[in-house]
């Protein structure tokens, strides 16, 4: 029997089983990359949307999309390695890549506004510095720690490798501090936004402000892809093939929140 969107809980399951959704929850202001543990009706109740028209809006998108072949790949069906390489090679690398060309552009914005309008300036630059060493070192734990307990996972899953292992046994402990990095990220952004009057130059601003305004925008929807990959299909995937494997018992998405309430109770695994 197929699915519908009727069987869905939550927006991260929603996102992940049609990604031609996304588009109807950007347009609803619905946020799906840091808060996708919601169902449709609380999300909807937090944007001030009508439940009702939003649910009318993604059934027509499923409606559309269906059948029809997305320039996009579904990496909800690609094997979990494979979602990890990508995540890798192609986000990890175009972050970092984006975090440098926006202190670069962070710097000669400075130089070139000067005293006269540096206030706001400053106050993103040191807020941008703090999360450009916090999301390094994040990406630096999950290229060294998670992604590669994920490729081992889904090579045991498919009786290639012994069974690997990883602290506390699960990826559970890892996986809830990923996901309340992942927040921190999202607030960030938001400061960003705010320290920017939401990336709208002043028409007296110079070219260069005008220049970090937009690679703000470029890095924004990166870490929303990035993130999207991660928290709706790489991290509930994981937990699957653990708890099919017998790794984790529970279930994966009430063990996810579970595991998100376990960062803030600090409690040992
Ligand atoms: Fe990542
Ligand atoms: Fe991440």
């Amino acid at each position: 029997m197929n699915r519908t969107a009727d069987d869905i809980k939550t927006i991260r399951e929603l996102v992940a089983a049609w990604p031609e959704t996304r588009k109807v929850l950007d347009r609803f202001g619905i946020d799906y990359c840091f808060g996708g543990s919601r169902d449709l009706a609380s999300a909807a109740a937090d944007s001030g949307v009508d439940e009702a028209e939003l649910k009318e809006a993604i059934e027509e998108a499923i409606r559309e999309g269906g059948g029809k072949a997305s320039a996009e790949r579904d990496w909800s069906k690609a094997p979990l390695s494979e979602l990890a390489d990508h995540i890798e090679k192609f986000h990890h690398a175009r972050t970092r890549q984006l975090i440098a060309e926006t202190e670069k552009l962070l710097a000669e914005a400075m130089e070139a506004e000067g005293p006269f309008r540096g206030g706001s300036l400053f106050s993103l630059r040191r807020m941008f510095e703090s999360f450009a060493v916090e999301t390094e070192r994040h990406l630096f734990e999950e290229e060294v720690a998670l992604f590669p307990y994920f490729r081992q996972l889904d090579a045991f899953s498919r009786g290639l490798a012994p069974r690997p292992h990883i602290f506390c046994d699960s990826a559970r402990y890892p996986i809830s501090v990923k996901w309340k990095e992942h927040e921190d990220t999202g607030e960030n952004l938001a400061g960003f936004r705010r320290l920017t009057n939401n990336y709208r130059s002043v028409p007296e601003a110079g070219e260069t402000v005008r220049r970090l305004h937009k690679k703000l925008r470029e890095l924004e929807e990166e870490l929303k892809e990035h993130i999207h990959l991660e928290n709706n299909i790489l991290f509930p995937r994981g937990l699957e093939i653990e708890r099919t494997c017998g790794i984790a018992c529970g279930d994966v998405a009430a063990g996810s929140e579970a595991a998100h309430g376990e960062v803030a109770k600090n409690a040992a695994c």
